[in-house]
């Protein structure tokens, strides 16, 4: 079971910067990015488990039902490359039924990745597996090394693209482009734009979940950067923008007060946003016209419950 491991700190190691400079943006902002410390990630997965947010379940659902459509349109492929992976859940459905020589999984919480990637590996032998912990973000190109010649299919899940604005998110599909190489190929979930009702209710879930998970970025930035955040003085608010086709996702200031941040003090006036994530939803046309921008070419498209999957080339 032949496993690698390879960290790049230096890509990740701007979460000072980043979040200084969001403070003094308008409205202050964080990279959603940063939700991923340890108990971020386990909240994301507490969050999939939610009865309001069906999106994790309904494309499991779709992918397990859908998986020989899929695979007979996808192919013979090389390589699996899996950008944000997590917790290397998804990409084995694929695994099993592809049976690619090699997977290729990244992630910005580089830890539980590699605990992940290296439990792939146990349970396939054959299968040449090759962790990368890293802010593909920005660093992307930097996993060249460990992409085999032959064909690629770059796996891009949990409408994670969604949570991109659409000029990133049509820069990030260009991107992909490199990694897939020049016969590869591109599967991509996404969430469908649906009644406003239920978008709205996946984000405020009634055990607070998300909310935990929203307020957690400012405990992580608390340990993390010496700041000194009061939890309770800020609220998570979801709302469905349909003008935008969005969900915001937003810490609002619930008083007038001053926070130190790394040595430095922000102030938040009342019902002062701190912009933490946008999540946006898709018609599958509005997609393709986005994927085809970026230079892939629509090859399959499977649909159910609100979530489309769509296949590139
Ligand atoms: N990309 C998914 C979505 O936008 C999952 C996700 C990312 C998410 N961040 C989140 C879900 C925050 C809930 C809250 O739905």
């Amino acid at each position: 079971m032949p496993f690698s491991f390879q960290d790049f700190p230096a890509a990740r190691d701007d979460l000072r910067a980043d979040v200084l400079a969001g403070l003094v943006a308008s409205p202050k902002a964080i990279p959603p990015k940063y939700f991923y410390d340890e108990a971020g990630c386990r909240l994301f997965e507490a969050i999939c488990a939610q009865p309001e947010y069906a999106l994790c379940r309904t494309e499991q659902a779709l992918m397990a039902e859908c998986l020989s459509d899929i695979a007979a349109t996808v192919g013979a492929v090389d390589c699996i490359v899996e950008p944000g992976a997590g917790d290397c859940s998804k990409v084995r459905l694929l695994v099993d039924t592809l049976s690619p020589t090699r997977l290729v999984v990244m992630d910005i919480a580089g830890e539980p990745l590699a605990a992940a990637a290296q439990a792939v590996s146990r349970d396939y032998p054959d299968l040449d597996v090759a962790a990368l912990a890293m802010d593909f973000l920005r660093d992307l190109e930097a996993a060249a090394p460990w992409l085999p010649a032959g064909r690629r299919l770059v796996y891009y899940p949990g409408s994670s693209i969604g949570n991109f604005a659409p000029d990133a998110a049509s820069a990030l599909l260009a991107r992909f482009r490199h990694l897939a190489g020049a016969d590869g190929r591109l599967l991509i979930g996404f969430d469908l734009k649906k009644d406003p009702q239920q978008l709205h209710a996946a984000y405020n879930d009634a055990a607070g979940v998300t909310a935990a998970f929203n307020l957690n970025l400012l405990a992580r930035l608390n340990r993390e950067l010496g700041a000194d955040f009061d939890l309770g003085r800020f609220r998570h608010y979801a709302f469905y923008n349909p003008v935008a086709g969005r969900i915001e996702m937003h810490l609002v200031s619930l008083g007038e007060q001053d926070v130190h941040v790394a040595g430095q003090r922000f102030h938040f006036a009342l019902g002062e946003t701190l912009h933490t994530e946008h999540s946006y939803k898709f018609r599958r046309d509005e997609f393709s016209a986005l994927a085809e921008n970026a230079g892939w070419q629509l090859a399959g498209e499977w649909m159910r419950g609100g979530f489309a999957v769509q296949l590139y080339r």
